[in-house]
């Protein structure tokens, strides 16, 4: 039972989510493969809740107005405001939703189930009900199914955990302690990226070329299994092999691009022991293992310098994500 609320008074309050990082086995993911992801806390989404007169009213970044009038890009957000309130028993109007993100969307970072999360953190908070991370989750893969389609999941249950998680459908989540400590640095193309899109994508060359496609998704899954013995026994030069292996299949399903190669190249001629896309591809993110703390601070500036419009460097040691 999860029973953390911060009311800001008698009828506003708020709910904070993170962002998320694929470590490895995004894609090979949806497919039954094991993935490794880290809560990605330098970025995050606040949601706040307050009393107005009137339907529930919605501000944020992307839109401004009456939840009943969002466009359909929010469909998800719409459907699990609406669900949460059912659940709550709360009727659906004299409420003012105000979410403000520091992640940015589309760049394969989790934004979509970070907002999810915090709405629903926050409603619980306004109505100071206590909710079970079950709940929250079921309340946030509603909005998840509409902006992914067929989401492994993996996400949402990121978003919500403090640890590394290992996550694969239809077994029980288990977490990871990593040995040592690793730098890495997260670089956005700027390019926009469509898990949706990808997702689909990926499925249909599963079916147009199921032999050549499973294999990459076999491979992936057994790069999963290493990644994880290499964080366990703080072998950092293995750890970035496997990146760039993760990487090679990757490409082989489609989902790489010019913008991500480019950096992920770029990454490795600057030294990074490894580096490969992160999240659906196709735009987005990409992720290096940097040898050390001074070359995590060199890498994240030169990547800055050759472009990259957003650089995240940060530190994953034990079971914190500094
Ligand atoms: C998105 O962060 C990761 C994907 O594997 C999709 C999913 O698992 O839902 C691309």
């Amino acid at each position: 039972m999860n029973v953390e609320m911060i009311p800001m008074s008698e009828n506003r309050a708020i709910g904070v989510a993170s962002s998320k990082l694929i470590l490895v086995g995004e894609h090979a993911v949806v497919h039954g493969q094991p993935a490794i992801a880290l809560p990605f806390p330098l970025i995050k989404v606040e949601s706040s809740v307050q009393e107005i007169e009137g339907p529930i009213r919605l501000e944020s970044e992307l839109y401004n107005g009456l939840l009943d009038e969002a466009p359909t890009q929010l469909s998800g957000i719409v459907q699990t405001i609406k669900e949460t309130l059912i659940c709550l028993r709360v009727p659906a109007e004299n409420l003012l939703i105000q979410i403000h993100s520091t992640i940015p969307p589309g760049k394969g970072l989790g934004s979509s189930a970070s907002v999810a999360i915090a709405i629903v953190r926050s409603l619980f908070h306004y109505t100071n009900t206590p909710y079970t991370n079950e709940q929250l989750l079921k309340l946030a893969n509603i909005a998840e199914t509409y902006a992914h389609g067929a989401p492994s999941g993996i996400d949402s249950i990121t978003i919500t955990s403090s640890s590394p998680v290992w996550y694969q459908k239809e077994a029980s989540v288990d977490y990871i302690e990593p040995k040592g400590t690793f730098y890495f640095v997260v670089a956005d193309t700027g390019m926009m990226a469509d898990t949706k899109s990808s997702v689909a994508n990926v499925k249909e060359l599963l079916k147009t070329a199921p032999e050549k496609m499973y294999g990459a998704v076999e491979r992936i899954g057994e790069i999963t299994y290493q990644v994880r013995e290499a964080l366990e026994k703080s072998s950092k030069k293995v750890l970035g092999y496997l990146l760039n292996e993760a990487q090679h299949e990757l490409e082989l399903l489609g989902v790489s691009n010019e913008g991500l190669e480019r950096l992920i190249q770029f990454a490795r001629k600057e030294g990074a022991l490894g580096a490969k896309l992160t999240g659906a591809g196709k735009g987005g993110c990409m992720i290096a293992l940097a040898q050390n703390e001074l070359h995590s601070k060199q890498l994240s500036e030169k990547l800055k310098q050759f472009g990259a419009q957003a650089v995240w460097p940060f530190v994953l040691k034990n079971e914190h994500i500094e």
